[in-house]
């Protein structure tokens, strides 16, 4: 099976990690909007335009899903992929809020989701959450984190810092979404900071969604494609760094 990701950036990256640790795929398309990241900044509309594009850059290859590993598009733009697509979508927020009905979770239990501005005003975790019976949601919108990352600043003081100033405010969190295909890579200090919440991460929570979907492992090494809408030389670096193996 043949499938694309789909992400603002590199960040997705982390989603196609986990896809490829479980052999999903006998081939992925990564396709990052590197000339236009972030989209967590952006109006609603502007997310919408730049996710139709892409789908016309999937086009050009016969493929039968489309995953959107990017937490912004999937909250703004999964509607219009859909209606314009002629295969599967499948976005992060359903399979984010599904993943927590396997964590030690109950419906009561204080629920954290972080993610980028627009994700987090688009209200697409809180409300699909507040459907399926969470009462006690929290959302935090902690764009700071995306930099950090992408400077490879993963811990230490400025973090701590960053993590202080957006969450000190809340209530501990049983579970804590990380609605950002960049926060992932912070999930130690994550872990450590939100003191053994459960933390629910978009790559793990697809693979959850695929598999019990019927999607199983093809048992086969996934080939992988990477293209990017400018710089595509250091997507590929970063995902050498990520996955730990050489990417050309
Ligand atoms: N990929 C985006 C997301 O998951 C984060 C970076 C951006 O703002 O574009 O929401």
């Amino acid at each position: 099976m043949r499938t694309a990701v789909f992400d603002s950036g590199v960040g997705g990256l982390t989603v196609v990690k986990s896809l490829l640790e479980h052999s999903l795929f006998d081939e992925i398309i990564y396709y990052g909007d590197t000339a236009r990241v972030p989209y967590g900044t952006k109006d609603p509309n502007t997310i919408i335009r730049y996710s139709l594009e892409a789908l016309e850059f999937f086009n050009n290859f016969e493929i039968d899903l489309l995953i959107v590993a990017c937490n912004t598009a999937s909250a703004h733009a999964i509607d219009e992929l859909r209606r314009k697509a002629s295969f599967d979508v499948l976005g992060v927020i359903e399979p984010g809020v599904l993943a927590l009905e396997n964590r030690r979770v109950r419906k009561e239990d204080p629920v954290l989701v972080i993610g980028t501005r627009a994700t987090i005003n688009s209200k697409s975790y809180q409300n699909l959450l507040a459907r399926r019976g969470y009462t006690n949601i929290q959302a935090v919108a902690a764009p700071l984190l995306v930099p950090l990352v992408e400077e490879g600043i993963l811990e230490g003081v400025i973090v701590e810092e960053s993590f202080k100033r957006y969450f000190d405010h809340l209530v501990p969190p049983k579970a804590v979404i990380m609605g950002c295909t960049h926060y992932p890579l912070m999930q130690e200090a994550l872990g450590r900071y939100f003191n053994g919440a459960e933390l629910v991460h978009s790559g793990e929570a697809i693979v959850e969604y695929l598999r019990k979907n019927g999607c199983e492992s093809s048992g086969k090494e996934t080939v992988m494609r990477f293209f990017a809408s400018e710089n595509v030389a250091r997507l590929k670096q970063v995902a050498s760094g990520w996955f730990q193996k050489e990417i050309l």
